[in-house]
């Protein structure tokens, strides 16, 4: 099927096989391989995008249900090289912790930040409790999204 979107800004159609799923189209056919596998059964948040402003598991929704909408993936957050607010904060705070989860922090962590500007931080421990990490912690992910909120 051709299936039409927007992602990142730009209008695109991409011919894929209507059971694909929506983290295969941004990796295998848009080439968007920041958003990243974890658990593909909608547990661990690393493959989270932002759908029509709603923080969503790339990994459970199918091309096709995508059609007509408007997704933001990891790589919109750096525009003209630069680094949005939250990528800044992340690294400021000590919050980087290893590629598979911080796509989808950041991400998650986006999606609240474009409705509430001053989430407080059951707000943002709320935002983020779909994303996993069983290694390292939180706490300097919640002060980065904090920081985030008060630039
Ligand atoms: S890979 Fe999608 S929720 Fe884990
Ligand atoms: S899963 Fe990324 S640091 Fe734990």
């Amino acid at each position: 099927m051709l299936l039409e979107f927007r992602v990142n800004g730009k209008d695109v159609k991409v011919d894929v096989d209507s059971a694909k799923r929506l983290i295969d189209v941004l990796r295998d056919d848009l080439k968007l391989t920041g958003t990243k596998e974890g658990c593909g059964e909608g547990e661990c948040g690393a493959c989270t995008v932002i759908i029509d402003g709603a923080a969503v598991n790339s990994c459970l929704v199918l091309g096709h249900q995508v059609s007509g909408k408007e997704i933001f993936t990891i790589e919109s957050l750096e525009k003209d090289e630069e680094l949005d607010r939250l990528q800044k904060s992340f690294i400021e705070n000590g919050a980087v912790q290893c590629g598979y989860c911080t796509p989808g922090m950041l991400m998650s962590s986006k999606a609240l930040l474009m409705k509430n500007d001053d989430p407080s931080e059951e707000e943002i421990k709320i935002a983020l409790e779909g994303n996993l990490c069983r290694c390292t912690g939180y706490n300097k992910i919640v002060k980065a999204v904090k920081s985030a909120a008060h630039k």
